[in-house]
């Protein structure tokens, strides 16, 4: 699965976006060590703390069907009324979520404006001395 592939997934996955408060639409796809995607939206909620991030949505779906590696996410995210997007990054509490299942150094987090415009980070990049299993041990 190349790059551009992912962001597309991710860019399917915006469209499912729930966010009528925010109107914040974010879209990701996952890329588990399966070679199985796993897409999410961002889901709002009227009462606003339930609210879940299209990452950790990506993720949770992931994790409930069984994966545990992973390879790389893309992330696409823009206001409703924005004809063209611009980067979103995640949020701090998925990056805390990206680091319980992934190598900082190797996992790769892909911040998406269209299909042929991205940037890449490994997760220790955006998530630099993050806390992880191997401090509990
Ligand atoms: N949001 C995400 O889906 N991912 C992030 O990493 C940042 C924020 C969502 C949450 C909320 O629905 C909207 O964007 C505005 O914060």
């Amino acid at each position: 699965m190349d790059d551009n592939l992912l962001i597309r997934e991710a860019l399917k996955a915006r469209e499912l976006s729930w966010s009528p408060y925010s109107n914040f639409m974010v879209g990701a796809a996952l890329l588990a060590e399966s070679s199985k995607v796993y897409s999410g939206c961002n889901i709002e909620n009227a009462a606003y703390s339930p609210t879940n991030c299209a990452e950790r949505t990506a993720f949770f779906k992931a994790v409930s069907e069984g994966e545990r590696k992973f390879k790389t996410i893309a992330i696409v995210g823009g206001l409703r009324s924005s004809k063209e997007l611009s980067y979103a990054y995640p949020c701090g509490v998925c990056r805390q979520v990206m680091m319980e299942f992934c190598d900082p150094k190797s996992f790769r987090v892909i911040v998406a404006a269209s299909e042929d415009d991205f940037e890449v980070y490994t997760l220790e990049q955006l998530l630099p001395k993050g806390f992880g299993k191997s401090d509990l041990d």
